[in-house]
């Protein structure tokens, strides 16, 4: 079932609308993230560099993750995904706003006060075998996380090992051997069961599947999904492609230039998008019914993504939007339910799609159908 997203109604969104999480107890949530920015410096100079700016890599985003359910999280490369990922991780230090995990404040806690919390929040990346150190055999990767935390040594911490690789489908007589004689599909397993390992209750999952044959992607997107049921796993999941984002999500977030373009229940977002950003990449995204692909026309957005360091006044989108209008530069639109959308449905947009509206014919010289 598609979760409900949308911090509850005592914390509001980024900017300041109240959006109630129907029929989600405050406890049954597991991850908040509250007005998360995160900022780079961007130095120049010679031997005494300064800071001449700030890359906006998060800026303002609010999201919460009910437990045992999954958020997609999707969005142009450079969007600032990977980074709001590894605030959600504590690996990089928030500018500021809250991320509260398991009912605990976790925002820039110190790396002992972190540990913990460590064990309980796990990254599957994109590439394994970047992750995988190829001269060290794949039974000591997978036990990393018990040395690392101390939690089983010997042939006990064997045994463990043995058992996970059965879990995420390696044959667990492969202990001895290393990550180059392993496939695509199979490394990325032994990275699952490196982040199953201690049990976490939260895995990010960033581009988990990107890098594989779509054949070898389903397996290892069917093999998530068994371990979520089986182990009542949470999990921020990361994609460019929308389908794959579709089949996995209970509740999706739209990332555009750093902020929350659109977010609420999968279904909601996908059936009546509202964000015009959101319905350009459906309708680029190939359809699995074919009766949607023939219904949806192709938005094609020209110009290139702005520069996160100066971004765009207003909304961020404004230069690509097909429906841009004056207004659009000069306020930034609040996210908030649109068009008599649920609660829990909320996009950042003045002029919102309607159901069945023909985008691409919005402003011809702005998009082209195809
Ligand atoms: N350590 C860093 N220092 C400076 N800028 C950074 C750093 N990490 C990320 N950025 C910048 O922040 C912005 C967001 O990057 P991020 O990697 O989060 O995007 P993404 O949505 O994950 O992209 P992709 O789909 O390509 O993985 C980009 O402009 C990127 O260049
Ligand atoms: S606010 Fe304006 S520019 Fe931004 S997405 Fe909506 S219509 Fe487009
Ligand atoms: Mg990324």
């Amino acid at each position: 079932m598609p979760a409900s997203t949308g911090p509850a109604d005592t914390a509001p969104v980024s900017t300041g609308q109240p959006v109630a999480l129907e029929g989600i107890l405050e406890e049954d949530v597991l991850v908040r993230v509250e007005h998360v920015t995160k900022h780079f410096p961007v130095r120049a100079g010679g031997l005494i560099r300064r800071t001449v700016g700030q890359v906006q890599a998060v800026d303002d985003v609010s999201l919460v993750i009910p437990r045992g359910k999954t958020l997609g999280l999707v969005g142009e490369t450079g969007s600032g995904k990977s980074t709001l990922a590894r605030c959600v991780a504590g690996l990089v230090p928030v500018t500021s706003g809250r991320v509260i995990f398991d009912g605990r404040d976790v925002t820039n806690l110190s790396r002992r006060a972190m540990r913990p919390v460590r064990r309980d929040v796990q990254m599957i990346f994109q590439d394994p075998y970047s992750s995988l150190n190829p001269r060290r055999r794949v039974g000591a990767i997978i036990g990393d996380p018990f040395a690392i935390h101390r939690t089983a040594t010997g042939g006990e911490r064997k045994r463990r090992i043995q058992e996970l690789m059965e879990r995420v489908g390696l044959n667990p007589e492969h202990y001895n051997r290393f990550p180059a004689e392993f496939s695509g599909g199979q490394r990325q397993r032994i990275g699952v069961a490196r982040a199953l390992a201690l049990r976490p209750k939260l895995i990010i999952c960033d581009e988990p599947v990107s890098a594989l044959d779509v054949s070898i992607q389903a397996q290892v997107l069917n093999l998530l999904a068994d371990l979520q049921q089986d182990y009542g796993l949470t999990y921020l999941f990361i994609a460019h492609d929308l389908e794959v984002v579709r089949h996995v999500s209970d509740s999706v977030a739209v990332m555009y230039l750093g902020r929350i373009g659109e977010l609420g229940p999968r279904d909601d977002v996908y059936d009546t998008p509202r964000h015009p950003y959101t319905a350009a990449l459906l309708s680029a995204a190939p359809a699995a019914d074919p009766d949607t692909a023939a219904a949806r026309q192709r938005i094609i957005l020209t110009g290139d993504v702005p520069s996160p360091i100066d971004p765009p006044s207003g909304c961020r989108f404004h230069p690509r939007c097909p429906k841009a209008r004056p207004l659009c530069s000069e306020q930034e639109p609040q996210l908030e339910p649109r068009l008599g959308d649920a609660p829990t449905h909320v996009a950042a947009c003045h002029f919102p799609v309607e159901a069945g509206e023909d985008l691409a014919a919005a402003a011809p010289a702005r998009s082209e159908v195809s």
